[in-house]
């Protein structure tokens, strides 16, 4: 009985947020950003796959939900409000602990040592393997851009093999819709017994993770100075597509407005949250901001109203240009551009949204190595692994950890397998940060707070409803993420239950 209550204990031990804030006052790591730095992590972590590529599902739908068509505008702004609710209640927990690990560390705090495990093993989905739809996508538009010079280059670089760009899983997608034996299209690997392994590997993918991985071990300033770059050849894209496409919109486009009411609506609210998810990046990097109580409540609102304005007006001009039944779900935004007969200008397009997904690509992986670094340093992985490097000051063996994940499952995960589990990974992440404020409120009443959510406790609990309610329309359509989800959640509670919690009592004696 002794022994049962001790555990109970453990599992419930918070930490203050006094000695989290002075660990990341003392923290080895660089403190280098400012908010410039930040909006610039933010923009390059939300804007991405999702407006370069998933908008056109949330238009048109797919085999999984209706689409919303035109009033995917709407979407838009309901996934925004889903948003800003969470990203309020963001704000005020990172200007008042600024410390590395983002919804994890916030959890620590205030619900205690096994909530805090699982909210950092779910925040991998959400970076870790979010970046694996981020990677295949950019391998797509890669492909598309080699197409482009197909003039140019040898006919072999341009058609390389299809097994050399998919994973396993996809060329078997695409043998079956093309009706082509897999035997024809990839090798395989002949073991005793009759098995047989399939040999398929995105290979541009897996370079682009490695040498962002290298990136990120040279340092942060480096890499924040190389993603300023792609974000700004990024934003000048989709706004110079909103600029020329809206000479070329039809109003008669936008009839029907909504063809599938209400629930296309809602299904394309849920689709195109995709594009929303990233900005709590920001927090992730509190421990590394000059200025967080000022700077970080700034980025983060102001990272999301701007992607808000520009989704809205570039998804009037898509769907404004393109009748319905045209809009591409590949590369919409190029598709758009050639249907206008502006062909060099849809190449562009290719070139921007390389650089958007290399910078998501590259926050993300920034993201999970900081929250690999927080849990490292509580004790629930081995302390090793948080080696700083001792030149370029970088936790290098958990961003090599973090790089090899992403390429790892890469090789066993599809894109969109990756990018649902990804956003129920971000839902649940919104959730208990809301949870957290309320629950500060209450334990930390006068801890002192540079910035407050307006309308406590009602902006938190719409934030928890409104990420609640999207969750619930795929629980309910019984998809296969959700059975993953929760498969997840189930290996998370056994690592806790057999190593984690066992490592944290040995480093406490
Ligand atoms: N919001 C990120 C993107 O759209 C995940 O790529």
């Amino acid at each position: 009985m002794e022994k049962f209550k001790n555990i109970l204990k453990n599992i419930a031990d918070k930490r203050s947020p006094q000695e989290l804030i002075d660990e990341g006052v003392n923290s080895e790591l660089k403190k280098t950003l400012n908010v410039f730095d930040l909006i610039v992590i933010g923009i390059g972590a939300v804007v991405g796959t999702g407006i370069f590529t998933i908008i056109g599902s949330a238009i048109i739908g797919s085999s999984d939900g209706l689409g919303a068509g035109s009033a995917v505008v709407i979407s838009m702004c309901l996934a925004a409000i889903a948003s800003v609710f969470s990203a309020l209640s963001y704000s005020e927990i990172a200007a008042m602990i600024p410390v590395a690990g983002s919804a994890y560390t916030y959890t620590y705090a205030t619900m205690g040592e096994f909530m805090a495990w699982m909210v950092g093993w779910i925040l991998m989905l959400e970076y870790a393997i979010g970046n694996i739809t981020v990677a295949s996508a950019w391998t797509g538009y890669f492909v598309q851009l080699l197409k482009g010079f197909k003039h140019v280059l040898p006919a072999w670089v341009v058609n390389y093999p299809l097994w050399l760009r998919n994973d396993y899983r996809s060329m078997y997608e695409i043998c079956n819709r093309q009706g082509l034996d897999p035997h024809q299209m990839m090798p395989f690997v002949h073991l005793p017994f009759g098995w047989e392994i399939p040999v398929a590997a995105n290979i541009p993918a897996i370079f682009i993770v490695l040498v962002l991985t290298i990136l990120l071990i040279k340092g942060i300033k480096e890499s924040t100075k190389v993603a300023t770059i792609m974000v700004g050849v990024n934003l000048f894209i989709i706004l110079s597509f909103i600029i020329v496409g809206a000479f070329y919109v039809q109003p008669e486009n936008w009839a029907p407005f909504a063809p599938n009411g209400v629930e296309g609506i809602f299904t394309g609210a849920f689709v195109i949250f995709f594009a929303y998810v990233g900005f709590d990046a920001i927090s992730t990097a509190a421990e590394e901001t000059k200025n967080p109580q000022r700077d970080l409540p700034i980025a983060i609102l102001g990272t999301l109203v701007l992607c808000t304005v520009l989704y809205v007006c570039a998804a009037l001009v898509l769907t404004g240009i393109v009748p319905l039944h045209f809009i591409d779900t590949q590369a919409p935004l190029a598709h758009a551009m050639r249907f206008v007969g502006i062909h060099w200008y849809a190449g562009l397009i290719s070139v921007g949204a390389l650089c958007a997904l290399t910078t998501v690509l590259l926050i993300y992986q920034l993201g999970t190595t900081r929250i690999l670094f927080a849990m490292s340093r509580d004790s629930f992985l081995p302390k090793s692994l948080n080696a700083i490097h001792k030149k370029f000051k970088t936790p290098h063996v958990m961003t090599w950890i973090s790089g090899l994940i992403v390429i790892i499952c890469g090789l066993f995960m599809d894109l969109n397998i990756s990018a649902e589990l990804c956003n129920f990974g971000t839902f649940t992440s919104f959730i208990i940060i809301c949870i957290a404020v309320l629950i500060l409120r209450k334990t930390e009443p006068n801890r002192e707070r540079p910035f407050k959510v307006p309308f406590c406790p009602w902006f938190p609990i719409f934030g928890i409803i409104s990420c609640l309610g999207l969750m619930y329309c795929k629980f309910s359509a019984k998809a296969t993420s959700a059975l993953y989800f929760i498969i997840w959640l189930v290996v998370g509670f056994l690592i806790y239950v057999c190593y984690s919690y066992h490592e944290k009592r040995r480093n406490e004696k």
